[in-house]
């Protein structure tokens, strides 16, 4: 008999069908009352043992933790709590799990101590939770690029180049590590390594995705990627997840529009699919908060924080307007921020970016025209000079989630900011080949896939949103 997920179970009629149901015990009560959870929903079915029919070799077995395949039929519960539950006829333990010996118990555990068991913290309402809408979130960006004639471009996760020219790069190498090859002039010798020059980790796919796009008109990118980069945040990881879209035939404008279309798309998705871990979560934070100071709670539910970033047009402003606005805020002028505005030009930390967004707008803010000196190089310059066509995407209780610009697609000028920033033209000759040969305008950003979970499940750090994540000084699993 075909085995029966939890989800699809629990939206049958109690008609006494006899069905099989598959998954890991949560509780075992009674010697008789056993909840099971298959990972399919938030919800576990009740398997019913009535007393004496079940030997003790068997219900002995029956412990937290243990995967457990039942037979029986599906009956009106006698019980609160449930709507039908599970006559048992034959059970048999899959896999045994020593109750004396489980990591989780039938209790809350603390978030820190699940990340040290991150195998085992999938098993958790609240993880279970959140990788559901993680998923429903990926299906929801395939979607959205497919409906819009998007083509998903595969772009590379091994190159030789550095596309953001941070220098946040991690080395793919095959040299041995004690003893490589070296130069006349005592350097390593890259080209003897497996590409035959140095190679790296892709830190984005967004040169790649130019490339695509100045041909099939609109790609994005959907993977993997990489920094070095020594930040220990809850905004920051060494491995994360980045959809980036590139357009031809469109600017700055195009730009913002598409991204302020598809996070609010992809939002709805996950509202109208994971009603129930959504609704989980949000009682979750809630109670979470009830412990902290009045003014570090959240102003709003998740639930309702996620509505009203759907129905309120996103605020558009120019750096000069924020950097006006953050000069005359009030932790300005008392010289709250540990790094005080002084002049235009500077750069925006987070504290500056999560006061416009929390305090000042109160919703989803888009900063455009950044001065060129904050900015990479592949950014368009814009007529004052001082500026590029820059914009970045701040949410409440993230900060920045989008990054992104129209590209410099002018050949001479490009060159002069390649020059500028000390990038040599040898690295990059086939990103400069598409300005040479039918360039054209075009505009493309990339969304921080974590970042975007975060603010949907309400988790507050990053590290709780990825399966496995990979931090400085830590890569455990
Ligand atoms: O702003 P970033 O560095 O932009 C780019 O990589 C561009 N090439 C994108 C493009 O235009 N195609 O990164 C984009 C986004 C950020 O806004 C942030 O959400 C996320 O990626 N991000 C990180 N997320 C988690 N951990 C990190 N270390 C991150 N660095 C960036
Ligand atoms: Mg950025």
């Amino acid at each position: 008999m075909e085995r029966i997920k939890i989800k699809e179970l629990l939206r049958t009629e109690p008609t006494g069908t006899e069905v099989v149901v598959k998954g890991w015990v949560r509780t075992f009560r009674n010697n008789q009352f056993a909840a099971v959870n298959d990972g399919s929903t938030l919800d576990n079915i009740q398997l019913v043992l009535t007393l004496d029919e079940f030997d003790d070799k068997i219900t002995s077995r029956i412990n937290p933790g243990a995967a457990i395949s039942a037979r029986g039929t599906v009956v009106e519960s006698q019980g609160r709590g449930q709507r039908i539950e599970i006559k048992v006829k034959e059970i048999e333990v899959l896999g045994e799990s020593d109750p004396e010996k489980y990591p989780l118990q039938p209790k809350k555990h603390s978030l820190e101590f699940l990340r040290e068991n991150a195998h085992l913290r999938f098993r958790t309402n609240t993880f279970g939770a959140v990788f559901r809408i993680r998923h429903a979130a990926s299906m929801a960006v395939h979607r959205f690029f497919d409906e819009k004639g998007f083509i998903y471009l595969h772009s590379p996760i091994l190159t030789a180049s550095d596309a953001e020219g941070a220098g946040e790069l991690f080395r793919v190498s095959t040299l041995d590590a004690k003893h490589p090859p070296l130069t006349d002039d005592n350097q390593v010798d890259f080209k003897k390594d497996f590409f035959g020059k140095e190679a790296h980790l892709t830190v984005s796919g967004q040169l790649e995705a130019e490339l695509g796009a100045l041909a099939l008109s609109d790609v994005y990118t959907f993977g993997p990627t990489f920094r070095a980069e020594q930040s220990h945040t809850t905004r920051h990881l060494a491995e994360f997840w980045m959809i980036e879209p590139e357009m031809a035939f469109a600017d700055l404008t195009d730009n913002m529009n598409l991204a302020e279309k598809m996070l609010k798309y992809i939002i709805q998705y996950v509202m109208n699919r994971c009603e129930k871990d959504l609704a989980f979560l949000d009682a979750r934070l809630f109670n979470d908060e009830k412990n902290k100071p009045q003014d570090q709670r959240s102003s709003m539910r998740l639930v309702e924080k996620l509505k009203f970033c759907l129905e309120n047009d996103f605020e558009r402003i120019s750096y000069t307007d924020a950097i006006r606005i953050l000069q005359n805020s009030k932790p300005n002028k008392k010289k709250k921020f540990q790094y005080v505005i002084e002049e235009w030009g500077a750069d925006l930390q987070s504290e500056h970016e999560r006061f416009l967004v929390e305090k000042h707008f109160k919703k989803p803010v888009i900063i455009y025209n950044y001065p060129k000196d904050i900015k990479a190089f592949y950014m368009r310059v814009n007529e004052d000079l001082k500026t590029v066509a820059a914009m970045d995407i701040l949410f409440p209780g993230i900060g920045e989630i989008i990054g992104g610009a129209q590209r410099e697609e002018r050949l001479n000028v490009l060159l002069s900011r390649m020059e500028e920033m000390k990038i040599p033209e040898e690295e990059l000759p086939w990103y400069l080949d598409i300005r040479k040969y039918g360039s054209c305008p075009h505009a493309g950003y990339g969304l921080g896939f974590e970042r975007f979970v975060q603010f949907v499940t309400g988790m507050s750090n990053i590290r709780d949103v990825i399966p496995f994540p990979r931090t400085p000084g830590s890569i455990a699993f």
